[in-house]
């Protein structure tokens, strides 16, 4: 039989800026659900990369004197160690400055100008740099200084130019169509009310070239002319499928993108699929965005959230525990230090890391260091079978609508229930009044805590990886058919070490 596939993407990145918070937060989310789906038996293709031209990434080279090339060849180094130094298992990481993107983004503009969708006119209106957006004169603000803003508070400039379009006006129904027939088709689910009555509100063309700067991917036929920045963005997840080759892994599960850019996600994309007459992706979804102890992040205000300083500070897997637990993956979050030393200390290294400390400590001392022989109680199987296809499920069906701290908060359920277990049954008692009873209950803890490891090996690679060698899981069984197993009696352990540090503040 074979598997099933499952491609998810994340946005690629501008290369005009740092590394943040924003960056590493939807990657993470991706890297969670393409791990998860391996060890589900799924055949897995996850995409990043970076979006490396327009106009805002020719002005940033400029204002550096180098060209764009050299500019995007260095920024796009940095995002690709960021996955690396993330440990993202990223199958591809695509740069839109490649011949083989390039290739794709002409091949669909023909397509879309044949089928008849593209027009050549002028446009006159206003663009931000910034966002790479045009808007309606009636969606801006006025600055401080009487500057007209974006709503996103970007400044914007007047552009009149020739300009081809996309006869987005025409899609309209087929859109609401989509909306209507594949409600989960963006979530969650106020930002899909959000972009039905955007859409309801009626859609203008769009604008999708330029002509006053060069770097980009040339117009096929008019070269005077470079793609409008997000139609050749959008492209790349169609490119690293090899279309317009034989292109399998076409279409997407799952584009996970932030709020910001849901319009383009979820508007343009299936206009522009629907006009080519390919299929559209599965799912849409928009995760909210990051402040920083209250307060909006901004280079300007210099509390830009750096993921190193975050690693370096707390740890790589303590980082993404906390990131994807503490708040709804569609709701905005706030960032505070003391939120994320509290989750590190009491989830990690109290709940999960003290309860595999413990009886892990108690096996090598009083138990030769092997898997204990166990006689189970009917108490002792509901434990261990609460923390197996029960919870896998619950956890899945979460995942499936990328509610990650949902799926957190199940699996620590069980961890909870373990600790009131072990507490209750006392095995530093029973050590002397009944060492046989002793056994079985340690046997039941590290065989619960094996199997929510195992659930949670998408999240925190590296310290369930080290916890699962101190529980004798060998190596090439970690996906979730272990679950299905248990712990062999009589098994040698390797020497208890902690695995999941305790914050200690520097100055206490
Ligand atoms: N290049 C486009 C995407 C093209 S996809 C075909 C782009 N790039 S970006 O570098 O600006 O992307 C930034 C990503 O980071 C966006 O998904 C955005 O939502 C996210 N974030 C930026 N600031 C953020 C926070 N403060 N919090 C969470 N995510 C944030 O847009």
């Amino acid at each position: 039989m074979t598997a099933p596939t499952y491609y998810v993407t994340t946005p690629i990145y501008y290369v005009n800026d740092r590394p943040h918070i924003g960056h590493a937060y939807t990657t993470l989310a991706a890297d969670v659900m393409a791990r998860f789906k391996r060890l589900d038996g799924y055949d897995v293709y996850f995409l990043t990369g970076t979006d490396e031209h327009g106009q805002k990434i020719q002005r940033s080279a400029e204002s550096k004197g180098i060209t764009p090339q050299q500019f995007t060849d260095e920024v796009s180094a940095v995002f690709r160690a960021l996955a690396e130094d993330f440990n993202f298992s990223n199958n591809d990481f695509i740069r839109t400055t490649e011949t083989r993107h390039k290739l794709a983004c002409m091949e669909l503009w023909q397509r879309l100008e044949s089928a008849g969708h593209i027009y050549l006119d002028k446009y006159a209106g206003w663009y931000a740099v910034s966002d790479e957006a045009f808007y309606d004169e009636t969606e801006l603000k006025e600055g401080p200084d009487g500057t007209k803003l974006a709503p996103t508070g970007k400044p914007v400039e007047w552009v009149e130019e020739e300009s081809y379009f996309f006869r987005l006006s025409a899609f309209e129904d087929r859109l609401l169509d989509l909306y209507q027939n594949q409600p989960d088709f963006i979530l969650p689910k106020g930002r899909r009310n959000e972009v039905i009555s955007f859409v309801k509100g009626g859609l203008q063309d769009l604008s999708i070239s330029r002509t006053t700067f060069d770097w980009g991917v040339p117009v096929p036929g008019n070269e005077r002319h470079v793609m409008y920045v997000w139609l050749d963005a959008l492209t790349n997840y169609l490119t690293a499928t090899g279309w317009p080759d034989a292109a399998p892994r076409w279409p997407a599960d799952m584009h996970l993108v932030g709020k910001d850019i849901l319009r383009f996600h979820a508007i343009y994309w299936p206009a522009f699929l629907m006009g080519a007459d390919l299929p559209l992706p599965g799912r849409v979804f928009a995760h909210g965005w990051w402040t920083n102890e209250g307060e909006k992040i901004s280079k300007s205000l210099g509390n830009v959230i750096d993921p190193y300083e975050l690693k370096a500070t707390f740890g790589l897997d303590q980082t993404r525990y906390f990131l994807l637990r503490e708040v709804p993956f569609g709701n905005d979050g706030d960032f505070r230090r003391e939120a994320m030393v509290t989750r590190m200390n009491s989830d990690l290294a109290n709940n999960l890391g003290n309860l595999a400390q413990r009886s892990l400590s108690m096996i090598a001392k009083s138990l030769d260091g092997q898997v204990p022989e166990a006689t189970l109680t009917a108490e002792d199987e509901a434990l261990i079978s609460a923390a197996g296809a029960p919870l896998l499920n619950e956890v899945r069906g979460l995942l499936d609508v990328q509610s990650f701290n949902r799926a957190l908060e199940s699996v620590w359920a069980v961890i909870s229930e373990a600790n009131v277990y072990i507490d209750a049954q006392a095995p530093w008692t029973l050590k002397k009044t009944d060492p046989m009873r002793m056994a079985s209950v340690l046997y039941t803890v590290i065989e619960t805590v094996r199997r929510v490891t195992l659930i949670l090996q998408p999240v925190m690679p590296e310290s369930t990886a080290k916890l699962l060698d101190l529980v004798g899981q060998p190596t090439g069984k970690r996906d979730f058919n272990a679950l299905e197993h248990r712990l062999v009696p009589g098994t040698p352990l390797p020497k208890p070490e902690g695995v999941f540090p305790r914050y200690v503040e520097a100055d206490a």
